[in-house]
């Protein structure tokens, strides 16, 4: 089959501009990234959710940079058009300089096109540095899942019209600083849709509703295999039977025509 270009974030812009969804999945190992590229998926994404799918952990908290180096690099075996995009796991960021250090490391020993990171707040300054450095990045806005211990549970963020106006003004201002792309997890969907409308980068839902650039969810969600009950927002692919090819080509083609999320996985 012949090899389309790479996705590259001009291409990503270029699709949010046209209206065409991009379609991004996890992946943490050669096999299952070889699976998401040659069903077009634009965007792989080695995420710290690793440390609970993979590692068997209740939380992505124990998750190193080692790890994510370790993932990254298989995942970057198997792939050849996506864009491979890496978390910076919990405390990766404390400082700017730290910030720094670990995003090279992931882009020089662990292949990563672009790194993504949680944390309000400490996220403009190191953006902005990040981006001074031509290092791609994506700002993870909404439910912060490593910060689970502190906010007491994985919920919806943005629901009162303060916290509302906050990511909003948030989502804004990391545009200006030089960020790449946002995700937004677990946020309502008319603020969800008024973040994407707002800036000019692209945005990637995960909870966040239809009406985002972009969807992503956890590869093992998508193929029924994660233990325990699974997030609302989700949806397990494999249901409707055939190959795990065959359920992954079925996401793509879901976010693609926008039926994927549906209204039972949207939060109001
Ligand atoms: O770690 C991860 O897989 C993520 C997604 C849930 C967006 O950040």
């Amino acid at each position: 089959m012949p090899m389309t270009a790479p996705i590259s974030l001009s291409r990503l812009r270029e699709m949010k501009q046209q209206g065409e969804k991009i379609a991004c999945l996890t992946a943490y190992d050669a096999s299952f990234a070889r699976v998401l590229d040659e069903a077009g998926v634009e965007v792989i994404l080695v995420g710290d959710s690793l440390g609970m799918v993979i590692q068997g952990h209740t939380t992505t908290v124990p998750v190193t940079m080692d790890d994510m180096i370790y993932h990254s690099r298989a995942a970057g075996q198997g792939n050849r058009r996506a864009l491979l995009m890496v978390d910076m796991p919990f405390m990766a960021c404390p400082t700017v300089e730290w910030a720094l250090v670990n995003a090279t490391r992931l882009m020089q020993a662990g292949g990563a096109q672009a790194v993504k990171l949680e944390g309000s707040g400490v996220q403009l300054e190191i953006v902005t540095e990040l981006a001074r450095r031509s290092i791609p990045v994506c700002a993870h806005l909404g439910l912060q899942p490593q910060s689970v211990h502190k906010i007491g549970g994985y919920r919806v963020q943005g629901r009162e019209s303060a916290a509302a106006k906050g990511m909003l003004d948030n989502a804004m201002q990391l545009e200006k600083a030089g960020a790449d792309a946002l995700l937004l997890e677990c946020v309502p969907e008319s603020l969800a849709t008024e973040i994407t409308e707002s800036v000019t980068i692209p945005v990637i839902g995960i909870g966040a509703g239809p009406r985002c650039d972009g969807q992503v969810l956890v590869l093992h969600d998508i193929l029924g295999v994660t233990p325990g009950k699974a997030p609302r927002f989700s949806k397990n692919f494999m249901n409707e039977g055939g190959s795990i090819q065959a359920a992954v080509a079925r996401y793509v083609a879901e976010v693609k025509a926008g039926t994927f999320p549906a209204q039972q996985h949207v939060f109001e």
